[in-house]
């Protein structure tokens, strides 16, 4: 039995747009928001800024890789993590990982893993060290920790279905770990450019490879194998990012009245771009329609289709800068993952709070296979 809620099945914002019908331009109320349900139109959106401008609240945005507004103004482009700080970032990552089993296993060897618990300080401490390499260890374990707090203090601000007030016991304690953030990177030293935009840069690369990354986890764990597998480890970081991508949806906001793929748009509306839909639609997935929401990694061997065609990582000028170093680190757990018998040890449900994470996502290392790894 797969132990892992399908995400065709769940309710909440998730459920409507899965529903939407799939074609046009859909709108999902009376006055919008306004869905996307091609490729080409979602490039549209997400390419032409002028038209379609990004939503002004960071702190009541979905996702924090949509995070802009109060933190920026909206039109910074941020560089791309470059090839060397992504080695960096994973070489951390590894030897993080590691230390993250043992400490489990030394403390804890009765529980089952936790996914998205076991990866926070070693997504964070590697994502800290590519982003301002001039930290030495301690301070990046400072800044790595006051992130993962900021993520924390603003999830019940995000989730809450009304705008917390501003005196509120969740905005003044999201409020107190961003000021403790700051401060902590304004004296950082190799920081060019304000604390804001680091700070929008770390959350945006802690919170999203966290709940990835426990995706993959997720995912192969359901699907555990009878003999040594012989699946890319590529290739089941495609299918995650495809069935579950954290980022599932984004939203934009048409700066006048815009004709998207020969619907009228009004000006002010909220369009929405979901890669979780697009990775659905059989002319950007390789194998049989009715297949397309099971987990098979191995679809990717046909390489007639480009992986990543349903824009997991955004597109134009706000793509993630990070998505290099967040293939690094799927890929690094990818490999891991194979090259053992993982097992979900209770099911796993899907999280809507921010983005889509698995919680819990509680699983056991059942054997080892040949050829593992220490
Ligand atoms: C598997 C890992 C990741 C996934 C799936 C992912 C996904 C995305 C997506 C879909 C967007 C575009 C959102 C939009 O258009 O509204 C985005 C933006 C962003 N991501 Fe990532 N991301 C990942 C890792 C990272 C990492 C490691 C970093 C930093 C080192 C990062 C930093 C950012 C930032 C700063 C933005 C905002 C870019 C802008 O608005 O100009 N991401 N990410």
């Amino acid at each position: 039995m797969t132990q892992l809620d399908s995400v065709e099945s769940a309710g909440g914002r998730l459920g409507a747009v899965l529903s939407a019908p799939r074609s046009g331009v859909v709108a999902l109320g009376r006055h919008g928001p306004w869905l996307t349900t091609s490729l080409d139109q979602a490039r549209q959106v997400l390419t032409d800024v002028s038209d379609f401008d990004f939503p002004g609240d960071v702190t009541r945005s979905g996702d924090l890789s949509a995070s802009r507004g109060e933190t920026r103004s909206g039109h910074v482009v941020f560089p791309p993590v470059t090839p060397d700080r992504v080695a960096r970032g994973l070489a951390v990552f590894a030897a993080e990982w590691d230390a993250a089993l043992a400490e489990h296993d030394r403390s804890t060897p009765d529980e089952p893993y936790d996914a998205m618990a076991l990866l926070r300080r070693p997504v964070a401490r590697c994502t800290t060290t590519a982003v301002l390499p001039s930290l030495d260890v301690t301070r990046r374990d400072l800044v790595a920790d006051l992130v993962l707090d900021w993520i924390d203090a603003l999830a019940p601000v995000i989730a809450a279905r009304r705008p917390p007030r501003r005196w509120s016991r969740a905005r003044r304690r999201e409020g107190e770990a961003r000021s403790a953030l700051h401060a902590a990177l304004a004296v950082a030293p190799g920081l060019d450019g304000p604390p804001q935009l680091a700070a929008t840069m770390l959350a945006a690369g802690i919170q999203v490879p966290i709940a990835a990354g426990a995706w993959l986890v997720a995912w192969l764990a359901a699907h555990p194998s009878k003999g040594p597998r012989q699946v890319d480890a590529s290739h089941v970081v495609w299918e995650t990012l495809r069935l579950t991508p954290p980022t599932w949806i984004t939203a934009r906001i048409t700066t006048r009245e815009v004709d998207l793929d020969g619907h009228r748009v009004p000006s002010g509306a909220v369009v929405l771009v979901s890669p979780l839909l697009l990775g659905r639609l059989p002319e950007l997935v390789p194998g049989e329609p009715s297949g397309l929401t099971g987990f098979a990694p191995d679809r990717w061997r046909d390489e007639t289709q480009r992986p990543g065609a349903w824009l997991p990582f955004g597109a134009g000028p706000h793509a993630c800068p990070g998505r290099h170093l967040g293939m690094a680190i799927l890929t690094h757990l990818s490999e891991w993952g194979l090259a053992r018998r993982l097992a979900l040890s209770q099911p796993v449900v899907v999280d809507q709070s921010r983005g889509i994470a698995p919680l819990p996502c509680r699983f056991v290392v059942a054997t080892r296979e040949a050829g593992a790894g220490a």
